[in-house]
């Protein structure tokens, strides 16, 4: 079943042909979208408006030809219950009642809602998560865990091959600096006769850059260090894998926690390509000397100066940077990993650095921008309560891990409070459900280009665009389902029937199901999914109050509505990585 959205841009592009045989219609001059009021019907048609142009004629007098090619349409009388012209030229269009039931009934029976999402099949490289080995992992990666998970998800149901990467900065400089420092300091560490934590792991990382920083005999070791590392060096590679043990060890208890799944493809990977890359780049004229550093200049990216920007391919030292690293990242994304798609999660920080290399990649004819699209979702910051950047005391991975416990910790005291008389394993069952879906949400339901306030009191709130509001929804409709003895036997011999003015409401806003996640994957923002939720469990509400159910005369058909309203919740929540209840 093709989504609404579609169903209505196909007719109106018939319309449009018919009534301007000899015009050059394309589809783009069809724009529909959903209403924003009721008063406007359900759906507009815009296209008036854009063909005055073309057509060299006034807006109205073409949305009057459209609506009568409209009327000849086939489907016209099936689908369309009443339409007019508003304003310039709007076309509004009310969708009969009977036609929602229609597509609901098949919703209800259908694999994955009979959605028929054009099932993509691609390729799709997601980098995301990210941290950097020994270093803070922070919740800035916190936030491009959760909102990468969340677009993986989409696509993994949409039946794409998703590659979820972890991109972890686990290569450079640093490791010569630390290598160096705990030779010193930690010598039992690395005979492995003493256990350390990432904690400790970051101490010591903070301790050996003030010593870089400071004592010019330390710098120069470090450098030594990272060169011995680079060539091969037996003892400083375990040294390495020590230290990389260590940080992954306490990401993967987060992860654990999330229940994220990724891959590891750290920078290292992509060390052996990097002399190749720059080779490539020379032959191919890229690369330029600045300063002694060779650079890839990209027209358009400037500094306040006005100069232009350079990404710096290898520097004075001979040493290869990030931006290295990320041009080989992609080239073997594309080349050997056969990616359709590559979507990098990071904050938005890091936006022009992806622009460039973006840039970059098609100059070196790495990617072909008809054959592989590549997409930046970056994210705004995550700020406390004083409207200042959020950070955790120390700052190291189990500082985060402390975080998602104080959010359980939080849900626990609600749940006791609202029933005392549950075992305590269940509570605390309870509590990891939703103080983990509390912090997944309040993220992904600010639009990520936002910045948003961390609050574990608003998170956890019962009202509200929240997790737990949206779970109390779906617990609402099993118990209505349990009460009722819902069983599979009630899709077949029932039919949805559409009546009263709410549910005719709710059974729109679920007809709307697939052309949301449609809009997911273009826009990559998971809040439009997490608002369609919300506004899912607000007319369900809202037709709850309006409608009765139980002995109604409409009972087996709203039972069923009652069904289906529960699994697109669920649904919608598994994709965003949250998980249910079935009570509370
Ligand atoms: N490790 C980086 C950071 O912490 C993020 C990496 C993002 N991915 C990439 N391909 N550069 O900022």
């Amino acid at each position: 079943m093709q989504t609404l959205l579609l169903v209505f841009q196909e007719l109106f592009y018939e319309a449009i042909k018919q009534s301007y045989p000899h015009a050059k219609i394309q589809h783009d001059l069809v724009e529909i979208m959903q209403s924003a009021s009721e008063k406007f019907g359900h759906y507009q048609c815009n296209s008036a408006m854009k063909l005055s142009k073309l057509l060299q004629q006034p807006p109205r007098a073409i949305a009057q030809a459209i609506l009568q090619s409209l009327h000849l349409q086939n489907e016209f009388k099936e689908i369309i219950d009443k339409v007019e012209i508003a304003g310039p030229g709007f076309i509004n269009v009310f969708i009969r009642s009977t036609y929602l039931s229609l597509r609901l009934n098949k919703m209800l029976r259908g694999v994955k809602f009979d959605l028929s999402l054009p099932m993509h099949q691609e390729r799709i490289i997601v980098d995301f998560s990210s941290p950097n080995i020994a270093k803070e992992m922070h919740v800035g990666h916190l936030r491009s865990t959760i909102i990468g998970d969340a677009i993986c998800r989409l696509f993994e149901f949409y039946g794409d091959t998703v590659l979820r990467i972890n991109h972890i900065g686990d290569w450079g400089t640093a490791f010569g600096m630390l290598i160096a420092y705990m030779k010193q300091a930690v010598p039992k560490v690395l005979e492995e006769k003493q256990e350390c934590t990432s904690d400790q792991l970051l101490q010591w990382y903070k301790a050996a850059k003030k010593k870089f920083d400071d004592e010019e005999d330390f710098k120069k070791q470090s450098h030594q260090e990272v060169v011995a590392l680079q060539s091969g060096d037996p003892k400083n590679l375990k040294i390495w894998e020590m230290i990389c043990k260590i940080s992954q060890k306490a990401y993967q208890e987060i992860y654990d926690l999330l229940d994220i799944k990724i891959q590891d493809f750290g920078e290292s990977f992509y060390n052996p390509m990097l002399k190749p890359l720059i080779h490539d780049l020379d032959v191919k004229g890229l690369i330029k000397i600045s300063d002694g550093a060779k650079c890839i200049f990209i027209e358009g990216f400037k500094n306040r100066e006005g100069e232009t920007l350079p990404l710096i391919v290898q520097k004075s030292d001979g040493g290869f940077t990030y931006d290295t690293t990320d041009l080989a990242a992609l080239r073997y994304r594309v080349e050997v990993q056969k990616a359709d798609r590559v979507i990098y999660i990071t904050d938005q920080g890091q936006g022009n650095h992806f622009s460039m290399i973006f840039k970059a990649s098609q100059a070196a004819g790495y990617v072909d921008p008809d054959k592989t699209r590549l997409d930046f979702a970056g994210f705004g910051l995550v700020l406390g309560a004083d409207g200042k950047k959020f950070r955790t005391r120390s700052g190291g991975t189990e500082k985060l891990l402390d975080l998602i416990h104080a959010a359980v910790t939080q849900a626990k005291k609600i749940i006791q409070e609202r029933t005392p008389d549950l075992s305590s394993k269940e509570q605390e069952a309870q509590a990891m459900v939703l103080g983990v879906n509390a912090i997944k949400y309040a993220d992904l339901s600010c639009n990520r280009h936002h910045d948003y306030v961390f609050s574990y009191e608003k998170m956890l709130r019962f009202e509200g665009n929240t997790a737990t509001f949206l779970l109390y929804a779906y617990v609402r409709i099993l118990g209505i389902k349990r009460r009722l003895k819902f069983s599979m036997d009630d899709l077949k011999v029932n039919e949805i029937i559409l009546s009263h003015p709410s549910e005719i409401d709710l059974g729109l806003h679920l007809c709307r199901f697939a052309e949301t996640l449609e809009q997911v994957t273009q826009n990559l923002l998971p809040s439009y999914l997490t608002d369609y939720l919300y506004v899912l469990a607000e007319k369900f509400n809202a037709f709850f109050r309006d409608c009765r159910v139980e002995g109604s005369d409409e009972e087996a058909s709203r039972l069923l509505l009652c069904d289906l309203t529960g699994r697109v919740l669920q649904q919608g929540l598994e994709l965003l990585g949250l998980k249910v209840l079935e009570r509370m």
